[in-house]
């Protein structure tokens, strides 16, 4: 068996958009890709992929899913030979292993630090938000850096307070077990056996995963006490590996999708006050150069990085060296300077929104170049430095995996440094002559793989008059329903919605009354609750699947985290699943504007309506069939009793389902 450790390192690094890119020819379009579909013999693209959500759909053959879905429907792979296919082309070990009751105990140790540490970012935020010395000191600290309410929700800080061992006491009260409380670092057990925590006195600044849980946090001291340490971060753990992961990245990985860029700054606070200033394509490396990992992490997302620096010259060289290790990775590197003293977070705050655009488009200078000119300045008139800078600059250029960018590289800085083409490219030439056999290499591989691939003719591939696919399966109406409410439970179910709660009340005549009340609930959470109440199960077996999956996959992460979610999904419930992930893309398959503007749902209605819509005829349907099947159990030779009077409460229920829906059908038409 492979292990779960590598499934979860595949699944970590395959990119949909780079497997599938090996069998279809992908344009962009939008933060989406396009491609002829590999399942039909299409003439206009009808195929999907998209980038941030990892999941790929094919509207021509209604099939869809992550990447290993895509291998065991294209190449027929069953699902080891996918996950082995994919850490291949990856160069991931692959570790085999009997799950042993050992490595059984691990995988739920890692999900309790996981719950541990999500307690503590609401323990957190709460005292912070609640406490006299969380306000006092805690929250008037972000609101001195001037940091909004909403912004401090969005990215949950909090205040962890001045006391020996608050929060862990508060954690062992709440029957989290000090095994993990120590092992994600958040109490320290010291030798006399007294409890500590590590982040007392400080606010709290939550790091997430790319899919949202929390992972570890840094802490920042009050003040500007030089003795201590202004951050202390949570130790490497199980669940926290520092290199794996950059702040933000949550918060931002849509938007570096959508405008395929994104911003590198230092610091958490960076982070944040771009975040308010309206920038959101922006993560930080926590104050260290970036590692290879957290680079994967941008490059899944975007190709283009842009690098802002603070303004002291002095971090200035040493900042550039990490920049290398960028340009390996095969992407576009930009670099943006402020002016002396400021750093982002200082600038972003003083600086309007469109200015701050604005500064940012203008200043943000190609990486190669703007070396070039730092460097030369300095060496200018002493030509053993120049010599030293030739160098220098060819080694950051061999790094470049491409050619021609290479090339085009060369021609500018020898304009730049001026010197000679021939001198640097002689000096490129020696760096990089394994690295050329290589690429020459790789050249006919890719060379050999496209000879094995159609080649769409330009023409074919973009037909902006073939209108869409638009078979339409006939489903029953119960189906229907099911799948629209699968639908709301998927698009909308980690969004907060106000519900209005109508009770029934007798009064002393037997007279109904009925009263309602306004509540706000997760739409989940809502559906999840209505439901079970009559304990319905939908009768489509993959709707009914996919409901427990979605429910369970709500009560872990209270949202939906869609490449999360689909990983926990068989490839059969992955294509609906996609279908309804990808039901907006389909319009916009061929640009069609007036297609854009078809309503998806009752404008005048809202989400919260909608839902309730849904689960009443939901309801009122299943209980009708849950009736007809417990008349049929009624039999002649028995004591019906206990059948009966199910079916008499089933239809008291039912009758005032059906005045429910005629009074909310009334309202609407
Ligand atoms: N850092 C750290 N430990 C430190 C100092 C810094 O982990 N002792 C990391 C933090 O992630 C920090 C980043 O390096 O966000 C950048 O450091 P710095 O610029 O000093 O911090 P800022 O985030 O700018 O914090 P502030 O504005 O509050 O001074
Ligand atoms: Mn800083």
């Amino acid at each position: 068996m492979i292990s779960k450790n590598t499934i979860d390192t595949v699944f970590e690094t395959a990119r949909v958009e780079e497997v599938i890119g090996d069998f279809v020819v992908l344009k962009k379009s939008g933060t989406n890709y396009k491609g002829l579909s590999p399942f039909s013999n299409e003439r206009s693209p009808s195929f999907m992929v998209s980038p941030v959500k990892q999941i790929w759909k094919d509207f021509s053959s209604g099939k869809g899913g992550n990447s290993v879905a895509f291998l065991m429907e294209h190449e027929h792979f069953s699902y080891p030979e996918a996950i082995r296919y994919l850490a291949k082309k990856y160069n991931i070990e692959i570790e085999e292993t009997e799950q042993s009751e050992q490595q059984k105990e691990q995988a739920n140790e890692k999900e309790s630090m996981y719950l541990v540490s999500e307690f503590a970012q609401k323990y957190f935020n709460t005292t912070m938000l609640t406490t006299d010395e969380g306000q006092a000191i805690g929250y008037s600290y972000f609101k001195e850096r001037g940091f909004t309410a909403d912004t401090i929700k969005k990215f949950g800080l909090g205040y962890s307070p001045e006391e020996w061992d608050a929060f862990t006491k508060e954690a062992l009260g709440k029957a989290y077990k000090l095994e993990y409380l120590e092992k994600t670092g958040f109490t320290i057990v010291r030798e006399d056996g007294r409890h500590i925590d590590r982040f007392r006195g400080r606010v709290m600044f939550p790091i997430q995963s790319m899919s949202g849980r929390v992972l570890g946090f840094g802490g920042r001291i009050l003040g500007n006490d030089k003795k201590a340490a202004k951050y202390l971060n949570s130790p490497e753990s199980d669940i926290y590996h520092k290199s794996k992961v950059l702040y933000g990245i949550f918060h931002a990985k849509q938007e570096i999708a959508k405008k395929d860029n994104c911003y590198l700054v230092e610091g958490y606070t960076d982070v944040i006050q771009m975040h308010q200033a309206g920038i959101e394509n922006v993560v930080a490396s926590s104050g260290t150069a970036l590692t290879p990992d957290q680079i994967r992490l941008i490059n899944r997302l975007s190709k283009n990085i842009t690098v802002l620096f603070d303004g002291d010259a002095a971090g200035l060289r040493a900042s550039i060296r990490g920049i290398d290790l960028i340009l390996e990775e095969g992407m576009n590197v930009k670099v943006c300077t402020f002016p002396d003293g400021d750093d982002p977070d200082s600038f972003a705050k003083k600086t309007p929104h469109d200015e701050l655009i604005k500064y940012l488009d203008e200043n943000a200078k190609d990486f190669i170049q703007f070396k070039a000119s730092l460097l030369m300045d300095e060496a200018k008139n002493d030509p053993v430095k120049k010599a030293g800078l030739i160098r220098d600059m060819v080694s950051s250029i061999a790094k470049i995996p491409d050619r021609i960018q290479r090339e085009v590289y060369i021609q500018e800085c020898a304009r730049i440094m001026d010197i000679s083409e021939q001198v640097l490219a002689s000096t490129l030439a020696q760096l990089v002559s394994k690295e050329i056999a290589d690429t020459g290499k790789k050249m006919k591989e890719e060379q050999k793989a496209n000879a094995m691939r159609p080649v769409p003719n330009e023409e074919d591939y973009f037909d902006p008059s073939m209108p869409p696919d638009q078979q339409q399966e006939r489903i029953n109406i119960l189906e229907g329903l099911e799948r629209r409410m699968i639908e709301i439970l998927l698009l909308y179910g980690g969004t907060v919605q106000e519900f209005e709660d109508v009770y029934i009340k007798f009064d002393e005549f037997g007279k109904e009354h009925e009263h309602s009340e306004k509540k706000e609930y997760k739409v989940y959470e809502r559906i999840y609750l209505n439901l079970q109440e009559d304990e319905i199960q939908f009768t489509n077996p993959v709707f009914r699947d996919i409901y427990k999956a979605a429910i369970d996959h709500y009560h872990a992460h209270q949202e939906m985290n869609v490449d999360v979610f689909m990983n926990t999904l068989e490839p059969e419930l992955q294509y609906v699943a996609t279908d309804i992930f990808m039901q907006d893309e389909k319009y916009n398959l061929h640009d069609w504007e007036e297609k854009k503007q078809i309503p998806v749902k009752d404008k005048n209605m809202s989400v919260a309506q909608y839902t309730n819509e849904h689960i009443v005829d939901l309801r009122w349907l299943l209980l009708g069939r849950l009736i007809q099947d417990l008349k049929m159990q009624v039999s002649p030779d028995a004591d019906n009793m206990e059948i009966l009077m199910s079916v008499n409460d089933y239809n008291t229920l039912v009758n005032y389902l059906s005045r429910k829906i005629n009074r909310l059908r009334s309202s609407f038409f």
